[in-house]
């Protein structure tokens, strides 16, 4: 059972008020690209989960887990204990999504593993799991789970986990610059409260841009590059500042869109046409301001059987 799952960029990332249970409250706009994990799951003795780079792709696997903790194995005992099964499975996970880059490569995973596993354990003809379940449980595991599942394009609340797919209009253009190094997402939200308290501002309850889903329900590039928004951007960059030049180098080198993907540091730059995105990533690439220059397009499904 082989399952592909893609990476996301966070369109627009409201950050609200940090609530009591430490998280925040979100207006988080989820786009998925076409930056794919795949999750390998086959009968074994008992729960065994091994990491690789997918072919061609130059990702540092060094820093995901490969015992419990791994966010796959979580996913796989979830799935087991819904369907009264012992979690007997050895998941294969081969990586070309950034780690710990801010395109959500854990919670895809987590998100393969759930329809692998389900897909394995489930009955064939009437499944006890849908895919809505399988969202709920991934929200259990992480707040980019449910959406990994999803895929498309998709507006989330709350943490993020509650979500409303969103009309769009044809694929966009991205080339994406990772960074050496991973950015930690509790830190870079630690860091945005810190800067908002230093500045004596309070977190203001974020709302979709309208400029936004409009420029995404009639396929306008343009717009959609001038409606990109990210709160956690300027944690982000005070974490680390080299990324500044990345995004100003993007931009002068003509992205019609350029911010920092989620909580970072893979920075995304949008396109007008594949052509642009050729061009705008070999000139990236000759800039010398980024680890690797990926190129991608969205949107695209979510977690899929292969
Ligand atoms: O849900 P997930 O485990 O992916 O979140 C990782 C961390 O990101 C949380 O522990 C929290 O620090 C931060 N976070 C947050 N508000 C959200 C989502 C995540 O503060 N809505």
């Amino acid at each position: 059972m082989t399952v592909r799952v893609p990476a996301k960029v966070n369109l627009q990332l409201g950050v609200g008020p940090l609530r009591d249970d430490g998280y925040h409250d979100l207006v988080n706009v989820f786009h998925a690209v076409s930056l794919f994990d795949t999750v390998t799951a086959e009968p074994a003795r008992e729960l065994e989960v091994r990491v690789q780079a997918a072919p061609h792709a130059r990702v540092a696997i060094g820093g995901v887990p490969t015992d419990g903790d791994n966010l796959a194995a979580k996913a796989a005992r979830l799935v087991a204990e819904r369907l009264g099964v012992d979690p007997r499975v050895s998941l294969r996970i081969r990586k070309a999504i950034p780690v710990a880059g801010g395109m959500a490569g854990g919670s895809a995973d987590a998100a393969a593993a759930l329809v692998a596993c389900a897909r394995l354990w489930d009955d064939r003809e009437r499944p006890l799991l849908s895919r809505d379940d399988l969202m709920e449980i991934g929200a259990d595991l992480g707040s980019d789970v449910p959406f990994a599942v999803l895929g498309g394009t998709a507006v989330g609340v709350g943490r993020g986990e509650r979500l409303t797919p969103a009309l769009t209009r044809g694929t966009f253009h991205w080339v994406f610059a990772t960074a050496d190094g991973g950015l930690s997402t509790p830190a870079v939200y630690g860091e945005c409260d810190r800067l908002r308290a230093e500045a004596g501002r309070a977190a203001p309850w974020p709302g979709v841009s309208e400029e936004l889903m409009t420029a995404l329900a009639t396929g306008d590039a343009k717009g959609l590059g001038a409606a990109l928004s990210n709160d956690l951007q300027p944690a982000a960059l005070s974490l680390r500042p080299s990324l500044r030049r990345t995004i100003d180098a993007g931009r002068d080198l003509g992205a019609i869109g350029a911010l920092v993907s989620g909580s970072g540091p893979t920075c995304a730059f949008l396109a007008e046409t594949a052509e642009d995105a050729g061009d705008l990533a070999a000139a990236l690439d000759g800039a010398g301001v980024a680890e690797q220059i990926v190129r991608a397009t969205g949107p695209v499904p979510g977690a899929t059987l292969v």
